[in-house]
């Protein structure tokens, strides 16, 4: 599928720093719309798992590249706002998945373009009907540049620490939060940074900050938009 393939199926972009809460709000407007999803940072932390798994370095190109091109991976929908199950050459590894280590890795193999060449059919193959919400960092840069909607969530690092701090207490992962501000400003900095598809917002996002606002207030504006930019 090519990016010409996107312009058929609408598709609403979020992209955002790590924590800026694009999983939640896009599960939700997904439900509310009953469109499929991406996530597309899983798609990195299974290139960054698979690697573990298969005691491949994180900076090896030349093993990590067809890793990510023939990544075996189900993404097993879960019900109504519920996260996914994410099976792994046949392993469910959901909660593996969310652990920080991974996403620190994640943003490690993310920054080769090899990897994230490998990724990028991948990711345009889920535009499906009736439509789809993408989230990720580069969603309305690179993947969908034709995205009918495209946002930019934001939060301040603090915010962002608190919110993946209860999440991961949630999933019974231990973390502090001096840690986790550690690794969130470390993956800012490498996110932003990198020279292959930089986390910057689509010169057309709509740029949010969420830092005062509640899950449901951010769903209800994007939903707002989305009447108005998909009628
Ligand atoms: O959204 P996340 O925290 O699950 O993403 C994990 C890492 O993957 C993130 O630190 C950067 C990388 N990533 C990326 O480079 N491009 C994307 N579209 C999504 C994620």
């Amino acid at each position: 599928m090519t990016a010409n393939n996107t312009a058929s199926v609408p598709v609403i972009t979020i992209d955002g720093p790590t924590a800026s809460g694009k999983g939640t709000i896009a599960r939700l407007l997904a439900q509310r719309l009953g469109w499929h999803i991406l996530d597309s940072g899983a798609l990195y932390r299974l290139v960054a798992l698979a690697a573990e798994k298969h005691s491949i370095a994180l900076d090896d190109v030349e093993s990590l590249q067809p890793l990510a091109a023939h990544l075996d991976v189900e993404f097993v929908a879960g019900e109504g706002a519920e996260e996914m199950v994410v099976l792994l050459e046949g392993e469910d590894v959901t909660l593996e998945l969310r652990a920080e280590t991974c996403g620190n890795g994640a943003s490690k193999v993310a920054a080769l373009p090899a990897v994230r060449a490998a990724l990028l059919e991948r990711q345009r193959a889920f535009a499906q009907s009736p439509g789809l919400i993408a989230d990720g960092r580069d969603m309305g840069t690179v993947v969908f540049p034709g995205a009918a909607v495209k946002v930019f969530l934001t939060a301040s690092a603090g915010e962002r620490a608190r919110r993946r701090y209860n999440q991961l207490k949630d999933k019974g992962l231990d973390v502090t939060m001096r840690d986790l501000l550690e690794e969130i400003a470390e993956r800012d900095e490498r996110d932003c940074n990198r020279a292959a598809s930089p986390l910057v917002p689509a010169e057309d996002a709509v740029v949010l900050d969420t830092s005062d606002l509640g899950i449901d207030e951010v769903v209800d504006h994007l939903w707002n938009l989305c009447q108005v930019r998909l009628n």
